[in-house]
Parts: structure tokens; sequence; C-alpha cells
């Protein structure tokens, strides 16, 4: 629940990992069914901070693509069904403005026109956000992008689901110079299938006498020295090619959001490079998702275009602003 687009009056979230944990990764049918079971519960507890409930929200704002169609689907019903009977505006908010929004969100003063990497789950983006309801995407996802490939990097060394945090620990005490991996670097796209592969091959090569009998490495120092290379590399790869977007938009103003910039390797490799630029980072509870940043996107949209017409939101329509 946000208030005026930009204060927070409640930010709840029914995470899901303890439902997909057993299956290490997001099983799409169980998300879609566990989202029609939380969204009354959760919206619910969003709606307890304000004293008239329903009585004191002016507009609704909905998550639409990109994302799992089951979820969004599941979101979208529910918050139109919303909108009508109690007479509000609706507004469908893309999944990845939303992201970009989190860094306008937790910083007064930062406004367009700003550079954001959106680093997620499903996605691994440069947009370059030139006024509020324009932006333009410089560089896309190639092939797996790099939340996924943490994800299923952490399955090949036998961590737990969610990946990102537990690859992001067991690098910790890791030698990054031990498994050195290759880096790939494309003109106006991100690609990391060519490091996960990377990471199958280094596993591979272990040999059966290195690996566990469910075929992860049996060394944990062997883990943690994949886990460290990997997250080396990955980081690079990122701040390398949003170091390509500054250089190509001159941009002052860089934001890194989406769930992988609460990765304490890349929050500092970004800090470091690109000294000179305002660089924004949100906190960790605003990187990954959350409906205070679709809120706030869709509160500027809201100002700019109104509600939708007609209360149809559609689920997967993939525009940026
Ligand atoms: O933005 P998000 O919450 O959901 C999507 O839109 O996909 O991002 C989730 C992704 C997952 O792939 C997760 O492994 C990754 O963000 N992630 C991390 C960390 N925390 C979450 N990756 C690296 N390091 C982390 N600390
Ligand atoms: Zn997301």
């Amino acid at each position: 629940m946000v208030r005026d687009g930009r204060e927070i009056v409640s930010s709840i979230v029914a995470s899901q990992v303890a439902l997909h944990a057993p299956h290490g990764g997001v099983v799409p049918e169980l998300a879609a069914r566990a989202h029609l079971e939380c969204i009354g519960p959760t919206v619910d507890a969003a709606l307890a901070a304000l004293p008239g409930g329903w009585d004191d929200v002016d507009a609704l704002s909905v998550t639409r693509g990109p994302g799992l169609v089951g979820c969004l689907v599941v979101g979208a019903a529910w918050a139109q069904a919303a909108a009508l009977a109690r007479g509000l505006p609706i507004v469908g908010v893309s999944h990845l403005a939303g992201h970009v929004y989190s860094a306008w969100l937790s910083q007064a003063g930062f406004e367009p026109p700003f550079l954001a990497l959106v680093a997620s789950g499903g996605h691994t983006e440069c947009v370059l956000l030139r006024e509020h309801g324009d932006a333009v995407r410089l560089a896309g996802t190639r092939d797996d992008a790099v939340g996924e490939a943490f994800d299923k990097v952490a399955r090949l060394l036998g961590l737990p689901y969610p990946g990102g945090p537990a690859v992001e620990r067991a690098a910790r005490d890791g030698d990054a110079a031990r498994f050195p991996l290759p880096r790939t670097r494309l003109e106006g796209a991100f690609s990391y299938s060519g490091l996960k592969t990377a990471v199958r091959y280094a596993v591979r090569d272990l040999g059966e006498s290195g690996l566990t009998r469910g075929g992860t490495p049996a060394d944990p120092e062997v883990v943690a020295a994949l886990a460290a290379s990997f997250q080396a590399a990955a980081v690079d790869q990122l701040v390398d090619g949003l170091e390509a977007a500054v250089e190509r938009t001159g941009a002052e103003r860089v934001a890194v959001v989406g769930g992988v910039a609460a990765n304490g390797a890349l929050r500092t490799a970004v800090n470091e490079r690109l000294r000179g630029l305002t660089v924004v980072v949100p906190p960790m509870s605003l990187c990954t998702d959350n409906a205070a940043m679709i809120g706030a996107a869709g509160w500027h949209r809201l100002q700019r275009r109104g509600g939708e017409a007609g209360f149809g939101v559609d689920p997967s329509l993939d525009e940026y602003a």
C-alpha cells in the first residue's frame, strides 16, 4: 500500500519459499494455486494499516506481464473484481517497470532520466527511463536470466532453494580463482546459459570420486570455490553490460534493481565500478518482488493515463511503461 506513490503504508509479502523448496525451484501450477489462496488474506493484512480499510483506498494497481501467467491471471482477476465492486480505478503495471520504480521509491529526488539494470529471476535488462512513462530497453535477456542462473547453479552445487542467497552464502568462503569461468559479453544483450553450462562441466569434470551420489560436489571447499567463481563471473557480466549502457547513453544516474540486486557482491561491485555516478540500489526488501514497487509505478501510470478502460487489465501485455 503506498500513499501518493511514494510513502509505503504497508508492504506485505506472502512468501512461497517453503512451498517450492522441496521441488528445488518454482512449480508454476503450485504457485498459481497458492496465489489464489493467499491473495485475500494478504490484501486484508495490507489494508489493516488503513483506519478506514477499503474506504481509504483511491485506486488499485496490479502486476501484469512478464511473469508466470497463472499467477498474473489470479492477480488481475482478483484486482479487477475488487475495483468493480468498490468502483475504483485500476491500472495494470509491467512487472519490470515495477522493479524500475523500486529505485524511485527508495530514494527521494531520484528522478528520470536514469538508467536501470533489472536483474531478476526471469530477466536481465538495461532500461533507460527517459521520463515517467517513457522507457527504452537497451539490452535484453538472450537466454537464461541471471537470477535463473543463480538458481540453476545452486542446484548443480547441491545448495538449497532459493539459489541466489544460498550461492552468495557459499561463495563467502570460496576461492574464486580455483575454477576460472568464462564471461559472455554481447552487444545489447545479457546471456547466462554459457556460464551455467561452464559450471555444469566443471562439476562433471570432478569425476565420480569428487561427487556425491546425487551428482553434486562432495567437498564443501569445491562447492564454495565454484559458487565464488560463478558469482564473480555473473557480477562481472552484469556490471560490464551496465557500463556499456552508461557509455552509450551518457547516463549520470543509475539504478540496480530486481531480486539479484540483493546480492552483496553485486552491490559492492556497482558502487566501486560506477564511482562518480549517482547509484541507487534499493534496500533488499524492495529488490525482490513486492507490492510497494507496483503501487509506485501504478501511481505514475494513473497520473498520466488514468485507469484502464472497462477495467480491462491484460496480464500478458509486455509493455514497459
Ligand atoms: O525479482 P525477483 O524477486 O523475482 C523475479 O521477478 O524473478 O527475483 C528473484 C531472483 C531469484 O532468481 C533469486 O535467486 C535471485 O533473485 N536472488 C538473488 C539473491 N536474492 C535473490 N540472487 C543472487 N544473490 C542474492 N542474494
Ligand atoms: Zn520480479
